[in-house]
């Protein structure tokens, strides 16, 4: 079994020691809950790393107050096992109040600019959870390399832009998302969904693919882009749109043309009953 340390002290030693032995360190952070895509994370940081280390932990500073905090899945015993065949070589999950011992009065990252909108916008508050928690762990560990989901991709660009600004010694690795069959991105919030609700969760990844293909076949305008999102999730009865955007990769600014030389972004997030579903495809001419 992969060793599972709860104390700050215990994984700074054992990271301790395998740099003593001029291992690269790698560092994966989750929520637990872990699928494939997790697993995924993990073995592209096995791949480039001699020290895998997996976080787990739910962040409560990163869910607002009507958000599922309380129902968050929380399966340890299966993610100890996708984490062993993973390969990963320390679990670190800490306690709220090993890192949070102060409460909510404790010092926070704000990443202004790229966290207001999009997510930011409907989740208020979300990121300066996340960018706070990711440097904490970043600190606690120290690593070489840290894997990021391009699932999450406003949360991705959150991470790159702290981690510049604030000269943080890490290389932030981006990894491609992972599908079910049916295009359905993983999420460990798509168990939430009923029969009714898993079906037609399809819909994200088809009007993403309807995008996509508009543009490969030269349509220039966001505006338009952005109307073919929003109508494929409106034909979908099950599917409450929370927003469809096209955005510049970099910035998430609105983007007024897409195509060839532009690096857009299209960003959808949806409901389905009380849960809600995010995915993304890069908009390439
Ligand atoms: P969590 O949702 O558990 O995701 C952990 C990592 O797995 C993130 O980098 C996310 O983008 C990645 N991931 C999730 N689903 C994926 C998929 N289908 N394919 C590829 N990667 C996927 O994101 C968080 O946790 C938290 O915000 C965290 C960064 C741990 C801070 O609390």
């Amino acid at each position: 079994m992969v060793p599972l340390l709860e104390e700050i002290r215990d994984v700074r030693s054992a990271v301790a020691s395998a740099r003593r032995e001029g291992k690269i360190v790698g560092l994966v952070p989750t929520m637990g809950a872990l699928h494939a895509g997790h697993a995924r994370l993990i073995e592209r940081c096995r791949a480039e790393s001699g020290f895998v280390v997996v976080s787990i932990f739910v962040n409560p500073t990163q869910f607002g107050p009507n958000e599922d905090y309380q129902r968050y899945p929380r399966t340890i015993e299966n993610d100890l096992n996708v984490c062993r065949d993973a390969g990963a070589d320390l679990i670190f999950a800490p306690s709220v109040s090993t890192m949070y011992p102060r409460g909510a009065s404790s010092t926070f990252v704000e990443v202004p600019g790229l966290s207001e909108k999009l997510e930011g916008a409907s989740r208020p508050g979300h990121f300066r959870g996340v960018a706070t928690v990711v440097l904490k762990l970043f600190e606690i560990v120290r690593p070489d390399l840290a894997f990021f989901g391009e699932k999450d991709y406003q949360q991705l660009l959150v991470i790159r832009r702290m981690v510049d600004d604030l000269n943080v010694p890490v290389e932030i690795r981006p990894v491609p998302t992972v599908r079910e069959e049916d295009g359905l991105a993983l999420s460990s919030r798509n168990r939430y969904l009923d029969p009714d609700q898993r079906r037609a969760a399809r819909v994200l990844s088809q009007a993403l693919q309807r995008a996509k293909q508009a543009v490969a076949d030269g349509e220039r305008s966001a505006d338009r882009v952005r109307q073919i999102l929003r109508e494929r999730i409106e034909l979908e009865g099950w599917a409450n749109l929370d927003y469809a955007e096209v955005a510049d990769a970099e910035t998430l600014d609105p983007a007024t043309e897409v195509g060839a030389g532009l690096r857009a972004v299209a960003l959808l997030a949806v409901r389905f009953g009380t849960t809600r579903l995010i995915d993304n495809a890069i908009l390439s001419g």
